[in-house]
């Protein structure tokens, strides 16, 4: 099978054609990315030269582009994916996160191929009690969040009345290696290593459910291969935690690691202005993909957390370099005399 993932270059893509290159051997992975700020060849520099794998750098919104690549089905990761950069400007939400996917549903639908939209728990909105289901209606704050439901409605859309073979996943906060440095674990992680101060949105007691990057590869590759036509599955880990918890729990990792006084580096926590339209909790009711396609997560919270701080500690170079600008230099310096298609 030939298996085009779309947005490889990124955090979660790029953890998930690692993982699926492991488990599925026989399969050949065409990465499109189009290397926008997020997208970091590095984070698969390991495995560029094995013969299963290609990198196309591309755009998901060129239609003539995704006609001419050679697969049989698509995971699609590629967006634009934070939420505070949507805030500032909106536009290239809408172009990549609606526009683009309805172009790869179109390109699916033109070769009758099955087509996995990796979506969010976001679409949601904020949560005062209880957890999101499947059929919870669909109430996005953000404009990263309203343009990752408008392409799970189109991607339903497409599956009822053209019988395209979607399916959408909704998965809560990821956390893990190759994380791109503007998220919070990340940012905490690399603030407190540089001695910058740590901002905290508001009061600190927004929830939300983490889950490791590892568990959401498996849950997104249990979809792919048993999920239902027209399916939405949610993805979380039972893992409710306020941010303020979070950041202090990292601070004080990073301290015990790195010999550094923890009340130094709590020190460095800093309230600041809260994030317009800053959904409350969010909570994932995951017992269907639970019980229709038997996925569990297998990293508990603390050695999952553990194993990152220890991850950003020994990869130092790879945060440094994109803090830098450095890492853009990559696609050119491996890949500029090769042929894109
Ligand atoms: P990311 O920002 O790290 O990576 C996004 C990738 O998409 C980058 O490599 C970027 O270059 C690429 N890209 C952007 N626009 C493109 C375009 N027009 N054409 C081709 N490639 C393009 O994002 P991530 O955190 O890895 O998220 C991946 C997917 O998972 C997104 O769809 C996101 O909505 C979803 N998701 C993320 C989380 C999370 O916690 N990070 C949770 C649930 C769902
Ligand atoms: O829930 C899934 C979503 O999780 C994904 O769809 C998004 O792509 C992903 O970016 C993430 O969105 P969040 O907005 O929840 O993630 P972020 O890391 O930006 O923020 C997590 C929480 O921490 C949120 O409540 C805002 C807060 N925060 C964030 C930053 C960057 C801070 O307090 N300070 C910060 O500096």
């Amino acid at each position: 099978m030939k298996v085009l993932v779309t947005g490889g270059a990124g955090f979660i893509g790029s953890n998930f054609i690692r993982h699926m290159l492991a488990a599925h051997p026989g399969y050949t992975i065409v990465n499109l990315d189009l290397l926008t700020y997020a997208g970091n060849l590095e984070n698969l520099s390991d495995i560029e030269t094995l013969q299963k794998y290609r990198f196309v750098k591309g755009d998901i919104c060129d239609k003539g582009l995704l006609e001419k690549l050679d697969f049989d089905a698509v995971i699609h990761f590629a967006a634009e994916s934070h939420v505070d950069r949507s805030i500032l400007d909106s536009a290239p939400f809408l172009q990549t996160n609606v526009l683009g996917t309805q172009a790869l549903l179109e390109e699916a639908r033109r070769r009758g191929c099955r087509m996995v939209h990796v979506s969010t728990d976001e679409v949601y909105g904020s949560l005062a009690e209880g957890a999101f289901h499947e059929t919870s209606p669909l109430m996005p704050n953000s404009p990263y969040a309203a343009s990752k439901a408008s392409s799970d409605l189109i991607a339903r859309a497409y599956c009822e009345t053209y019988g395209l073979d979607v399916v959408i996943t909704r998965c809560s906060n990821n956390y893990g290696p190759y994380q791109f440095p503007e998220k919070l674990i990340p940012l905490v992680i690399a603030n407190a290593l540089q001695g910058r101060p740590v901002p905290v949105y508001g009061d600190g007691l927004n929830v939300r459910d983490w889950l490791y990057v590892g568990d959401h590869c498996t849950a997104v590759d249990a979809a792919f291969h048993k999920g239902g036509a027209g399916e939405v599955y949610n993805i979380g880990g039972r893992n409710e935690q306020a941010n303020i918890g979070i950041v202090r729990r990292l601070l004080i990792a990073v301290a015990r690691k790195t010999g550094a006084p923890e009340e130094s580096l709590l020190g460095l926590i800093a309230f600041v202005k809260d994030r317009p339209g800053h959904d409350r909790r969010y909570a994932i009711d995951p017992s269907k993909i639970e019980r229709e396609l038997g996925w569990r997560p297998s990293t508990p919270f603390e050695s999952g957390i553990d194993g990152t701080v220890d991850w950003y500690l020994s990869h130092r170079p790879w945060w440094e370099r994109i803090i830098s600008g450095a890492y853009r230099e990559y696609y050119d310096l491996q890949y500029g005399k090769r042929a894109i298609l």
